[in-house]
């Protein structure tokens, strides 16, 4: 395992890639990840908050946000993540597969600096949550998923044509399998805590 060339309760803005591929590998306990969900829509920053006035578009497109070399680095190394990203292409869309792409490099680059010991998070929902789940195990290894915790809210949108939508996933994995991290729930809030093997 190496030591962190990153210091503790440092905060880095910008595209996580740029971040990810800089860090030493193998030298993070625990990533808790919660980026975009591909929820075909526009997200802005509220206007009391330090991003005020930002914009991020959560919607892909296979021809604009996949870089070639992300795919040659995939189908080269990967082959069975590239058949994860590419039957999400197939059986929802272009974009889905845009974004199964993006989400592909970065958790790459998540795995090459985890610790053997440590823990990844990742919270999606149902737009993407069981394609995500494939790539998770393709990259991660299926042997190493933990569990799906379900993040339940209190209310969400039923109609005549469906039940209520009123939930999030989390996917846990343990980098090694070891399984040896639990999660305690607290106030709404998850913690994280490491206990004896
Ligand atoms: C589902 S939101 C999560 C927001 C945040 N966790 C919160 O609770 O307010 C996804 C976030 O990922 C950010 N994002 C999109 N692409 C990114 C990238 N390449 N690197 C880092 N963050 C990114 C978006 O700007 C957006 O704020």
């Amino acid at each position: 395992m190496a030591e962190p060339n990153w210091k503790n309760r440092t905060l880095f803005h910008g595209d996580n890639l740029r971040f990810l591929r800089a860090m030493n590998s193998e030298s993070v306990d625990l990533i808790a990840t919660d980026p975009p969900f591909n929820k075909n829509r526009d997200f802005h920053a509220t206007p009391d908050s330090l991003a005020k006035g930002a914009k991020f578009q959560d919607r892909w497109s296979w021809e604009k946000d996949v870089h070639e070399e992300w795919v040659d680095e995939i189908k080269d190394d990967y082959p069975r993540l590239m058949e994860a990203i590419e039957s999400a292409r197939y059986a929802h869309s272009d974009g889905m597969g845009a974004y199964m792409c993006f989400m592909a490099v970065r958790l790459l680059a998540m795995r090459r600096v985890l610790k053997p010991t440590g823990s990844i998070y990742l919270h999606c929902d149902p737009t993407a949550s069981h394609y995500l789940k494939a790539v998770m195990d393709a990259v991660f290894g299926w042997k190493n998923f933990q569990n799906e915790i379900v993040w339940c809210y209190g209310s969400g949108g039923a109609s005549k044509r469906h039940y209520s939508r009123k939930h999030d996933a989390i996917l846990f994995y343990a980098a090694g399998g070891g399984g040896i991290y639990s999660m305690l729930m607290t106030c709404g809030s998850l913690t994280h805590r490491r206990t004896n093997p």
